[in-house]
């Protein structure tokens, strides 16, 4: 057998470790022969391939980002001056087959395993494996990044504490996550701050200023407020946010009188080495594709369900998001400890 591996869509760390992981077993286990694939789905179309072996996959465990590339090519979006050469999803298929594929991996978050799953329908074997900082692929308890991600928010949430408090202000920390609050809701709990806010649950401007104010009538000077990305901010006076961390300050600022900061993490969350944790799940997803594969068992994401490795159908995690549910049992804590979710 042989088979071809890519990331797609935005890095985050654990996807060499994923690499390694699915390259190894095959490999050394299984006999399979196996190549990369540059920049996601892009070097299928473009045929540019790197062939991975064991010596290759060694020393990559720990480092952040993909030795692969990646990109945010969609070869099944409709472009409206397309013609018939450029085809993306014909050429990919007709790659797959010159390169005497058997079948694809796809590592990637939402987006890409919605592709997976169309190439899948279209007849190609197709193995998927989640990753993600934002924890929001349908169908697994975890994506590998997430916790990565979560242990640089929560060390950046220590850190603004410390200033805070010498200041006495409200420090705003506005965490990743696309249309989830995942990062933001564990690296908030996990950091300790006052105030929480999440797409899922949305949020009233006027009830995050009760809650600073209620904390510094009650003595204590400082307040750590941490926003997802993705919320969502109504009524902004016709004045445009980039972040909405900064609306958030500024409001807090200008209606409590109590002085505000805002932080956008950013891609720092992204970047860098995978924690243990991650680099065992990648490592774990990795095996159990090449496994999947040498029972050829295809169209299949694996993924994490009760604290065990196993896969599900692509058809059903496709065009899927998992958000965070309002029952979410930290929030539960949260709210009964009183940190408020201006809700
Ligand atoms: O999906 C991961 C993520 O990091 C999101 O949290 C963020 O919104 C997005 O990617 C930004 O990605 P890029 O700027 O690479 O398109």
């Amino acid at each position: 057998m042989k088979i071809g591996i890519l990331s797609s869509g935005g890095d985050c760390p654990g996807i060499n470790a994923a690499i390694r992981g699915i390259g190894k077993v095959a490999i050394a286990h299984y006999g399979i022969d196996v190549i990369g694939i540059r920049s996601g789905f892009l070097g299928l179309i473009n045929k540019d391939f790197i062939p991975l072996n064991e010596s290759s996959l060694s020393g990559i465990l720990n480092l952040g980002g993909t030795i692969l590339g990646t990109s945010r090519e969609k070869p099944f979006r409709k472009l409206i001056f397309s013609s018939a050469e450029e085809d993306k999803p014909h050429i990919i298929k007709d790659n797959y087959h010159q390169l005497g594929l058997d079948c694809l991996v796809c590592i990637g978050g939402n987006g890409t395993q919605k592709t997976a799953h169309k190439l899948s329908e279209s007849g190609l074997n197709i193995i998927g494996v989640p990753k993600t900082i934002d924890n929001d692929v349908w169908g697994t308890d975890l994506s590998f990044g997430f916790d990565t991600a979560v242990n640089i928010a929560t060390d950046a949430i220590d850190r603004l504490h410390s200033t805070a408090n010498s200041h006495n202000r409200v420090m705003v920390i506005e965490l990743m996550g696309h249309h989830a609050g995942w990062i933001a809701l564990h690296a908030g709990m996990a950091g300790g701050a006052d105030v929480i806010l999440l797409p899922e649950l949305g949020f009233d401007i006027d009830i995050v200023k009760k809650a600073i104010m209620k904390r510094t009538n009650s003595g204590k000077l400082y307040s750590i407020v941490a926003v997802a990305e993705g919320i969502e901010i109504k009524g902004k006076k016709n004045k445009k946010y980039k972040h909405p961390a900064t609306y958030i300050a500024e409001t807090i600022e200008e209606s409590t009188g109590i002085e505000a900061r805002e932080t956008v993490l950013g891609y720092i969350q992204r970047g860098g080495s995978p924690s243990p944790f991650d680099r065992n799940l990648a490592t774990r997803f990795g095996g159990h594709a090449a496994q999947l594969i040498s029972e050829e068992n295809f169209g299949r994401m694996v993924c994490l369900k009760d604290g065990k490795i196993s896969s599900v159908e692509l058809s059903k995690v496709s065009g899927k998001i998992k958000s965070v549910p309002s029952q979410n049992d930290l929030i539960l804590q949260g709210e009964r400890m009183g940190i408020s979710f201006g809700i």
